[in-house]
């Protein structure tokens, strides 16, 4: 099998969008700190560039969770690979993720923040896939709406792979 990758949204679109969103989250949350917690591996690219737009404190946390393996169908269990190491209690959160897609990873998560008492917690995507979606998720900033495709780059994988592409494209494979 051979893998095509097309162009969806290209650097330059996606740049823009994050100095918008950038802009609109400063505006937000004016004159209190943002912590950023990053969903691994895939929102790394985006928050990164997100967080380096944003003129106020921003504080960088990791989780690593999963419904994700090799394939391209999400499980319905939250793994929790890597928690965070420090409290969020009181603190201005904002949830970074690639994708939501089914919903069910950003549901259980945001459940599971929620009960460590933050002041606010918020969710930031780079991608939202709504057709796909399975469990309700309130999303507060979505940079793309797209269609049911599988997609990679800007973060996101096949495999572990493509995630280092500066553009985000739509995987397909081919027959040899
Ligand atoms: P959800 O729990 O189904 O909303 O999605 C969980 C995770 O699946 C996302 O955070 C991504 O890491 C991964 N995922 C979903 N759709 C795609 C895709 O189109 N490309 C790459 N990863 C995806
Ligand atoms: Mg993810």
């Amino acid at each position: 099998m051979t893998e095509k990758i097309d162009v969806m949204i290209t650097k330059e679109e996606i740049t823009a969008k994050i100095d918008e969103m950038a802009a609109l989250i400063e505006k937000d949350y004016e004159g209190r700190d943002i912590h950023f917690i990053c969903v691994l591996k895939g929102g790394v690219i985006f928050m990164v560039d997100l967080a380096r737009k944003i003129k106020s404190n921003v504080f960088i946390n990791f989780m690593d969770v999963s419904s994700y393996g090799n394939s391209t169908e999400s499980s319905g269990n939250l793994k929790i690979l890597m928690d965070l190491d420090e409290p969020i209690a009181g603190k201005d959160v904002i949830i970074v993720e690639d994708i939501v897609d089914s919903g069910r990873t950003l549901s259980m998560l945001k459940e599971l923040l929620l009960s460590r008492n933050p002041r606010s917690l918020k969710i930031c995507t780079l991608l939202d896939k709504p057709d796909r979606r399975v469990s309700h998720v309130d999303i507060d900033y979505t940079c793309f709406k797209i269609p049911d495709e599988f997609v990679v780059g800007y973060g996101l994988d096949y495999a572990q792979k493509y995630r280092n592409l500066d553009f985000i494209g739509i995987i397909s494979f081919l027959e040899e």
